[in-house]
């Protein structure tokens, strides 16, 4: 098993194989029917986010967590925004500039930094997009206190990640080790929070007119969509990665559907403003 579970030498080593498992967008679909392919229902949750976003034309993004950059591509070729898209992972970033590169779009620019302490001016962004980053950043409370920071007055946060949905007792825990290590090994180190902390957070850092959606129904095909692509991908995937880490990818799949359907974890949504 892989002890890389810091989540950017983890995400150092999945890139390339989770462009065949998840798709070019890195993260979860929003499936209205459940009928849909996982690129359109990947794109779907893009555009749940840009909804909230209520971008206009010209205005400058932070995109926390990146990824290779697919959403950030999008915002920038679609609605004429500007995107720094800032992740801890190398092979991200270049990953991400040569999308935009290859995709003739100068307004969309990359850079290794962490989402809990980003350095870059305050007041600097008009939006700060965080697509299923947060859960790899321990320190939550620092994150939403950056993505405060740098938003400009009248600013918007849209947020959405994976979030838990109840307690889980400290003997639960213990008895689920196993399958908490195999999450790990496929997902890297995370933590999951519920909805209602997100919204403290938020507010604890200075920000407005914070809402939550959860979306953990239209989440839960994302797994069988994420299977059919192990056994689409298993050779090209296995050889990135090894046999040991596709069985755990596979597994972990099983896992977060029991968890999807036991009300454990789920997905969520968060949108705040910064007080204009
Ligand atoms: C599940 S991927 C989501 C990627 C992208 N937002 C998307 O939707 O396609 C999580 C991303 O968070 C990044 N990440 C993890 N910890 C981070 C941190 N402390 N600061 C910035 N990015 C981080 C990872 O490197 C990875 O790019």
């Amino acid at each position: 098993m892989s002890e890389d579970y810091e989540p950017a030498a983890h995400y150092d080593r999945v890139t390339a194989a989770w462009g065949l498992l998840l798709g070019d967008e890195l993260h979860y679909g929003y499936f209205a029917t459940g009928d849909e392919d996982l690129p359109a229902a990947t794109a779907a949750l893009t555009s749940r986010m840009i909804d909230n976003a209520r971008f206009e034309p010209g205005q400058r993004v932070l995109d926390v967590g990146c990824g290779t950059g697919a959403p950030a591509c999008r915002l920038a070729a679609d609605l004429g925004v500007e995107v720094l898209g800032i992740t801890t992972s190398a092979v991200g970033v270049a990953a991400a500039t040569g999308r935009a590169r290859r995709a003739g779009l100068p307004g969309a620019t990359f850079e290794v930094r962490d989402g809990t302490d980003n350095q870059l001016p305050d007041a600097s962004f008009d939006r700060v997009w965080v697509m299923e980053s947060s859960h790899l950043m321990p320190e939550r409370e620092r994150l939403l206190a950056e993505c405060a920071r740098v938003l400009r007055p009248g600013g918007r946060l849209v947020l959405c990640d994976l979030v838990r949905r109840r307690e889980i007792p400290f003997l639960e825990l213990r008895q689920r080790t196993r399958e908490f290590g195999v999450l790990r090994a496929a997902f890297g180190s995370a933590r999951m929070d519920p909805l209602a902390d997100y919204a403290s957070y938020a507010e604890a850092a200075g920000l407005t007119d914070v809402q939550t959606e959860d979306v953990t129904t239209e989440t839960r095909p994302t797994f069988d969509r994420w299977q059919d692509n192990v056994a689409a991908h298993r050779d090209e995937v296995t050889a990135i990665l090894g046999a040991e880490s596709v069985d755990q990818f596979d597994e972990s799949c099983d896992i977060l559907r029991a968890f999807w359907d036991d009300g454990t974890l789920g997905y969520g949504l968060v949108t705040a403003v910064k007080v204009g």
